[in-house]
């Protein structure tokens, strides 16, 4: 596989990541203090932790840490959002609320997380860089904000391609579709690209295993961990295209670094671009623990499928490719290896 760097970064931006306690937005942060950013973080700490930010903290060192500035409050809270974005270079907009089996249960807050915080934050860079050559001028360079594969729903083609999309499934995937509607109506009336990046099933170090909620990855192997048995949703064969956080970190720093306005409201997959179903997920994973000494219980559960998911998920990354340079640099394997390592500590 050839391995993209990551594009090395003038000194002393400032960064604006939302979300970033969580596991996708914890990741944005250490990458970015320990090439030398200033980062600012706006979080309430709905489903993200503490323990992730000091987890990056005592990784990249006292010298980096000073580089960072905590907000707590929440997207929706507009003057927030305005103290938020002073003087910041780039935007990566991760806080959201995730999982769609949350949205069916709580579809009013997911709307209200992701699609009123989204716009708010939104309209407050737009209000910002309009008041230019005032004291509070914008110096925003690009909004890079979080979507999801959910919004390509029922649409049968595979590999997933950013222009066919289906009927959403879920009010999680309605809520980012949305916010792609939205970004693609405010193009013309701001200065900054507005890039949205389509994360398929991500997975890595620091994801939060624990709860309904939890993602298939961290669930499984903190089971695993436990010495119990996994639950599969379904008959093992519905596939995902998961990919590792460092291919995240990787696809959100070019793409804010390389956008450009003239493409409009530019929307992007971000994945590993192979197909693993859960029977060999869940394999791999066994494995890995096998090789590191341990004796997983390999008998896994069946139960029926969950409502609103996607039987099979792949993305064709060309276009990600095309526009940023994007290849991802971890693949499934490795990334797996690198995570089962990380929850084992
Ligand atoms: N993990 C994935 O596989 C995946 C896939 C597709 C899209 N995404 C999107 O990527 C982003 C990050 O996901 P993640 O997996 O890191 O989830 P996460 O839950 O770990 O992180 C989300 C963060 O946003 C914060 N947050 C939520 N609502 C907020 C609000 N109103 N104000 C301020 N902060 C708020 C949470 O406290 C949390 O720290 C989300 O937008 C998610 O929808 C994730």
């Amino acid at each position: 596989m050839t391995r993209v760097e990551f594009p090395k970064l003038e000194p002393d931006r400032h960064w604006l990541v939302t979300g970033g306690a969580g596991f996708i937005g914890s990741h944005l942060v250490e990458h970015l203090l320990l090439t030398g950013q200033r980062v600012r973080v706006v979080d309430n700490y709905a489903t993200g932790k503490k323990a992730n930010i000091e987890a990056v903290l005592a990784l990249v060192g006292k010298e980096c840490a000073g580089r960072l500035e905590l907000l707590e409050g929440d997207i929706r809270d507009k003057s927030l959002c305005e103290r938020a974005l002073l003087g910041v270079d780039y935007v990566l907009h991760q806080a959201a609320l995730g999982s769609v089996p949350r949205s069916f249960v709580a579809p009013l807050e997911t709307h209200s997380a992701n699609v009123s915080g989204f716009l708010t934050l939104l309209q407050s860079a737009r209000e910002l860089s309009e008041r230019v050559g005032g004291e509070r001028g914008s110096t925003l360079r690009s909004f890079v904000y979080a979507s999801s594969s959910s919004v390509y729903g029922d649409h049968p083609e595979l590999p997933k391609s950013e222009d066919n999309l289906g009927n959403v499934l879920s009010p999680y995937a309605a809520s980012k579709r949305s916010d792609e509607l939205y970004a693609s109506a405010f193009q013309s009336v701001v200065p900054f690209p507005i890039v949205g990046l389509r994360y398929f099933n991500v997975f890595g170090p620091r994801q939060d295993p624990e709860g309904a909620y939890a993602a298939v990855i961290p669930r499984w192997i903190e089971t695993l961990r436990k010495g119990e048995e996994c639950v599969v949703f379904g008959d093992g064969e519905t596939s995902r295209d998961f990919c590792f956080v460092e291919n995240v970190v990787l696809a959100n720093v070019l793409a804010a670094t390389k956008a450009n306005k003239r493409e409009l409201a530019q929307v992007v997959n971000v994945a590993g671009g192979e197909k693993t179903s859960l029977t060999e997920l869940h394999r791999i994973i066994v494995n890995n623990f096998v090789s590191l000494g341990l004796s997983p219980k390999e008998k896994v559960n069946h139960e029926a499928f969950r409502e609103g998911d996607v039987r099979h998920s792949l993305a064709d990354i060309e276009r990600i490719q095309e526009l940023y340079g994007y290849l991802p640099r971890v693949d499934v394997r490795d990334g797996i290896a690198r995570t089962v390592r990380s929850f084992l500590e």
